[in-house]
């Protein structure tokens, strides 16, 4: 026996939750479900994050939780309770599969069968955001090396365990050259210890138009947290069933798995929503605790209730269904056919005893740091840039003046007088060449332009990793 965490959170969420609930245990699922409040009524009684200690304790002790969805009240100062629970718990690999089930549920493309796993954690979601000026905003896309690998791999790791074919990344590495670079990168560099999975890599533009164009091209899809946001739900809506989708969170610890739809507060209490997206994800949580047998029980005698036209009403079409039944109707239906395997959808069956194989980051031999100069960025209010280069070339030292950019495009040396310049500039001082510097010639200049009341609003240096810069040209191209 198992125990994990449930949550019914709000909605429709007890009501499906039930549902899914009375299907686990009439297939026999050894599993204790340990109950915990999260959501509206936890917000309103003055927790501003949904969730108070006792659910963290019962999450935190079991490692696994199935979570319906849940109404975050309108209004400041209500933390997003999934981005909380991702975070705090390090739930780093988002899964999302998604399938079509047509002619049963109407798709334009009856062949799709795509995974995509996101990145959970990093990226511009890291939340690091600053006003600058009174011009500039800025917020700080991170991505690390631990992260890229432990995403990649576990993709990688997924495909294996799941038989998929190909796995393709999906980035913007011609612009953004070291960030989405370096996930590209490790991307090549772990698909070589799996051979036998086919790989390809995608600019992020170009690869969601073709997702959503001919979504039978791809397999498993791994991106980045930003990208993979959005390519997530284009993926769902042209499968064509969204309302049907599950999603899982996995982290080292611990993982959660949900239904990708909200709390439908509109359908509440009606006895007519889809369980299906939770059932989907609860199948994900079977396979994810080993009880690979109840999983594909479930799954199976769910896809044959769907392909025999007994459906709710969000997917009910008078042409291809044959029944008409509510949230409950529908769970008895698929308690009804365990033990059966569907004719048209294709049934399942999941590998048993492989585990995925995610060795603990370890840290790489250090490379040799060295330290070139420094993009000082600063605050003015004037527009002509040769102007402020007169300025600032009078405090070169050890480090000098090399080029100023406006928005990552160069306005001096040889600047265009139609470059649209903001109060935010970046000014970059690099070291005489072969000269070696200190962080204190940094310091330097930065005492003397403040000195000149230049506003200094904040600093990056530049280094160069076994002799190859760390830091881009900005040319802006
Ligand atoms: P929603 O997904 O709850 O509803 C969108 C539409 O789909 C509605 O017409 C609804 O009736 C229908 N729908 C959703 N699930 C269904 C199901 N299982 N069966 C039949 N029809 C279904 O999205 P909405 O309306 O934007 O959000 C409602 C609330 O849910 C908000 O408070 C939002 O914050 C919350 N939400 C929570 C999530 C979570 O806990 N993971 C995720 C998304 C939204
Ligand atoms: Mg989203």
């Amino acid at each position: 026996m198992q125990k994990i965490t449930v949550a019914k959170g709000d909605g429709i969420g007890p009501e499906i939750m039930d549902a899914t609930l009375k299907i686990l245990n009439a297939a026999g699922a050894k599993i204790i479900f340990e109950e915990i409040e999260i959501g509206k009524n936890v917000y309103l009684s003055g927790n501003s994050s949904g969730i108070d200690t006792a659910a963290w304790n019962s999450i935190r002790q079991n490692k696994v939780f199935l979570k319906a969805p849940i109404t975050t009240p309108q209004g400041d100062g209500y933390k997003s309770l999934n981005v909380t629970i991702r975070k705090s718990l390090g739930l780093y690999a988002n899964v999302r599969p998604c399938k079509s089930f047509h002619p049963f549920v109407h798709s334009k493309h009856p062949e799709m069968d795509v995974v995509i796993i996101r990145e959970n954690e990093e990226d511009l979601y890291a939340g690091i955001e600053h006003q600058q000026t009174q011009e500039v905003v800025q917020c700080l896309k991170l991505l690390t090396r631990p992260g890229c690998e432990r995403i990649i791999r576990y993709a990688f790791e997924y495909a294996k365990i799941y038989k998929r074919k190909k796995v393709s990344c999906f980035v913007k590495d011609n612009i953004m050259k070291l960030t989405d670079g370096l996930f590209h990168k490790v991307f090549k560099e772990i698909a070589l210890e799996y051979p036998e999975i086919e790989t390809d890599t995608w600019i992020i533009d170009i690869g969601a138009a073709r997702l959503a164009d001919e979504p039978e091209l791809f397999d498993v899809i791994v991106t980045p947290n930003l990208y993979g946001d959005i390519i997530s739900d284009i993926a769902a809506q042209v499968s064509g069933s969204i309302g049907l989708a599950g999603s899982a969170n996995i982290g080292e610890e611990c993982a959660m798995f949900e239904a990708v739809h909200g709390s439908a507060p509109d359908i509440a209490g009606k006895n007519v929503a889809n369980p299906s997206g939770l059932l989907r994800a609860a199948v994900m949580m079977l396979i994810h605790i080993g009880q690979q047998d109840v999983a594909e029980e479930v799954k199976n005698a769910w896809s044959k209730t769907i392909e025999e036209g007994i459906h709710t009403q969000d997917i009910y079409k008078s042409n291809t269904s044959k029944k008409l039944v509510g949230t409950g109707e529908f769970a008895k239906a698929v308690i009804e056919r365990l033990g059966q395997k569907p004719e048209q959808i294709k049934s399942v069956e999941y590998s048993r005893g492989v585990k995925f194989n995610l060795p603990k980051y370890k840290r790489k031999e250090e490379r040799k740091k060295n330290l070139k100069g420094v993009d000082v960025f600063i605050d003015w209010k004037g527009t002509d840039a040769n102007i402020l280069a007169s300025e600032l070339i009078k405090h070169n030292s050890n480090v000098e003046l090399l080029m100023i950019t406006n928005r990552g495009v160069k306005v001096w040396p040889d600047g265009f007088s139609e470059t649209f310049c903001t109060d935010h500039w970046r000014c970059r001082y690099e070291a005489k060449e072969g000269q070696p510097i200190r962080t204190k010639d940094l310091l330097n200049l930065l005492n003397t332009l403040d000195d000149d009341n230049l506003e200094v609003i904040k600093t990056e240096n530049l280094y160069e990793f076994d002799g190859v810069k760390g830091y881009s040209l900005g040319q802006g191209q």
